[in-house]
């Protein structure tokens, strides 16, 4: 008996022996390697009010916290909040689309994409819409993408199958991203979260309009038309540019400027608000 409790006595010496070297070892490795400031490139994401639309509530007055995921949905990083503005370290993200949750609002993910010049990641800035659904993504003071999301009660409808016009299940909410080279660039439309590719269209200046512009933006085309229903009429089928536009086409891939035009796109000529198209389904 005697012999048991020393033995217990001695184990527990053993135990404690070991606790305090490692908690030695601990506090030297500290003094050694002091907790590092993070360093390297970031994006730093701010909120914005005058991007958002009229459509759609507004969904964070300020920013109290972020995460960023990836397209499989994996979370990669958590942002450091300081005045307000979510600062993501990135000089280990590979280039792609990835989605931020902003506030704990994971159903409003907002896509972003970081980007490499010749294999180097640079500080980036995203400036988010209160709707959390317009941004632009600028590098040093120029824009290089703009993004907009059309989420479920902020005007936005799941994407439609082009075949039936059926919403895909689970339901999906698309992205347009546009990029915002003077010349170069492409205008693609994906899927939230995953980043499914739904259709990309290179940047080409079309004539008459300037495609850029003409799809997003100040004085983009759904704008123009809303205010202006009659220009459907008088200006894109009456100039015989878009006649059609009404008629579907059953191969997705059979759409011209003049029939079913509008279908590249969205689910007929009124626009967002009857979903984005799914052309491979
Ligand atoms: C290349 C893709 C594309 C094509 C083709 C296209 N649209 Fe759009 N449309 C968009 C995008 C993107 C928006 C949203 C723009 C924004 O919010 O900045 C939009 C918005 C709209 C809106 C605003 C509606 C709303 O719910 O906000 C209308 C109306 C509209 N489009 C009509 C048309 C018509 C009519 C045609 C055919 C003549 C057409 N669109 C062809 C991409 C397209």
């Amino acid at each position: 008996m005697q012999q048991h409790v020393r033995l217990t006595r001695l184990k527990m010496l053993a135990c404690f022996s070991a606790l305090a070297f490692f908690i030695v070892i601990v506090s030297c490795a500290d003094k050694n390697n002091p907790a590092m400031p993070p360093t390297g490139p970031k994006l730093t994401i701010s909120l914005d009010s005058t991007l958002d639309d009229t459509t759609g509530t507004t969904l964070a007055n300020s920013i109290t916290s972020a995460t960023l995921a990836d397209s499989t949905g994996t979370l990669i990083k958590t942002a450091l909040i300081s005045d307000g503005k979510a600062n993501f370290y990135i000089e280990d993200l590979y280039p792609d689309d990835y989605f931020i949750t902003i506030n704990g609002l994971n159903q409003e993910r907002v896509p972003t994409r970081i980007i490499a010049i010749q294999d180097t990641i640079y500080d980036m800035t995203q400036v988010v819409g209160k709707k959390l659904c317009s941004s632009l993504i600028l590098s040093g003071s120029d824009t290089i993408f703009m993004i907009k999301t059309f989420f479920h009660g902020q005007g936005g409808r799941p994407v439609r199958q082009y075949s039936n016009g059926v919403d895909l299940s689970p339901e999906e909410y698309a992205y347009i991203i546009q990029s915002m080279g003077e010349w170069t660039g492409n205008f693609e439309v994906r899927v939230d979260s995953t980043a499914e590719l739904l259709m990309r269209e290179p940047n080409p200046r079309h004539s008459p309009h300037q495609f850029r512009s003409w799809i997003a933006g100040e004085a983009n085309h759904g704008k123009v038309l809303l205010n202006n229903p009659d220009l459907i009429t008088s200006q894109c089928q009456g100039m015989g540019c878009h006649n059609n536009y009404d008629t579907k086409p059953p191969q997705w891939h059979d759409i011209s400027p003049m029939i079913g035009y509008c279908y590249k796109c969205h689910y007929g000529s009124t626009g967002i608000s009857a979903g984005m198209v799914d052309p491979a389904h």
